[in-house]
């Protein structure tokens, strides 16, 4: 039997704008308080693009320290997945944009749609190709500016998102004790309108009476979204471990989307497992989608926390629905 190559993430980045939004700042746009928001979601504050400025720059920032860090040239990169549902067109993909800026003429490229999911999907679909000996070298990013579909009328879904992009990149390993180890990817697409921009798109074109009616903003519905969350990483996670033979507390780290800290912690607790195994960055970001577990990661690198050896697991959920999981020995 051919034997399977592994994958391993080689270098990390992520790019974070400098415009700081403030739970103060929202009191004075809509009706909430520092104190509601803080204690329902954990978040302090997010960031904002600046004006004139799109998802493609900030990929392309991530994007540079991860190959720098990895020590790739871009021109050595066979594949490139822009994981986002915030792309800077409907067409083409920021993929493309992103290859052209960074010169990787040899590389496919393809955006990745799976809602706040989308980084594990993506980094799922690269392991595929290396695990196949098709590819050796791939650039994932996970990028969201959602300040841009945000309602900064509507109190119930504008304290919660921010922008950021977060890359890595995975390579081919003979090294059979690291790499990535499994995945789960799920979705229920019943779950569609929990989370959606209703208009914009071919079921509902952009017009005055769109625009007008701020359909082209993103709708949740967040007491059914968090329910939906807290069951789909827990399932996920004893899928990951149980199909090892392991246990959650066998994990060195556990890497959840960023969406709510009450999220985080009611897993934390559930599964008793102690503070400094669940990063988090939701407090200084925002749920910044699928760029929250890449963000995450790079930051637990630089901090020194993620390292070598670790047994690491990443999971998230979204709009769909989606959700999943990698496992990786780091
Ligand atoms: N400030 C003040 N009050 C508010 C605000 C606000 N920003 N937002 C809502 N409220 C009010 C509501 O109107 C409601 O008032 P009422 O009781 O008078 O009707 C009250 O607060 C409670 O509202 P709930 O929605 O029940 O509040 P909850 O504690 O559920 O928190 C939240 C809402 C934070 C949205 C939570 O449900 C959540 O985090 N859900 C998960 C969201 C999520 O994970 N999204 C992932 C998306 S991933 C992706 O793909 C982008």
């Amino acid at each position: 039997m051919q034997k399977l190559n592994r994958s391993i993430i080689t270098g990390t980045g992520a790019a974070i704008p400098d415009r700081v939004i403030t739970n103060e700042d929202l009191e004075k746009l809509v009706d909430t308080s520092n104190e509601w928001i803080v204690s329902r979601t954990g978040i302090r504050e997010r960031r904002m693009l600046e004006e004139g400025f799109s998802n493609a720059d900030l990929s392309e920032k991530a994007a540079r320290e991860a190959l720098s860090r990895a020590e790739v040239s871009a021109s050595e990169l066979d594949l490139i997945l822009v994981a986002t549902v915030t792309p800077d067109h409907h067409t083409p993909s920021t993929s493309c944009i992103l290859q052209a800026r960074l010169e990787a003429f040899k590389a496919g490229a393809m955006d990745i749609s799976a809602g706040c999911t989308g980084f594990v999907y993506a980094l799922s679909v690269a392991q595929q190709f290396i695990n196949s000996g098709i590819y050796t070298k791939i650039l994932v990013v996970g990028v969201e500016i959602l300040t841009r579909f945000t309602d900064w009328e509507d109190r119930s879904t504008c304290v919660l998102f921010g922008d950021g992009a977060g890359a890595v990149v995975v390579e081919a390993t003979e090294d059979e004790n690291r790499g990535i180890i499994n995945f789960s990817l799920k979705s229920d697409g019943r779950g569609a309108k929990l989370l959606y921009v209703p208009a914009g798109g071919s079921a509902m074109p952009a017009s005055e009476e769109t625009v007008n009616n701020r359909m082209h903003y993103l709708i949740m519905n967040g007491n059914e979204i968090f329910k939906f969350a807290v069951k789909a990483v827990e399932d996920t996670l004893y899928d990951l471990v149980r199909r090892e033979n392991k246990k959650p507390e066998d994990l060195d780290m556990i890497i959840l989307h960023q969406a709510n800290l009450r999220i985080i912690n009611h897993i934390r607790k559930h599964l008793k497992l102690p503070q400094e195994k669940f990063p988090v960055n939701i407090d200084r970001l925002g749920n910044t989608s699928s760029a929250t577990i890449p963000i995450a990661m790079h930051e637990e690198i630089l901090a020194g926390r993620l390292k070598e050896g670790d047994l690491v697991a990443m999971i998230a959920f979204g709009a769909g629905l989606t959700w999943g999981g990698v496992l990786m020995r780091w």
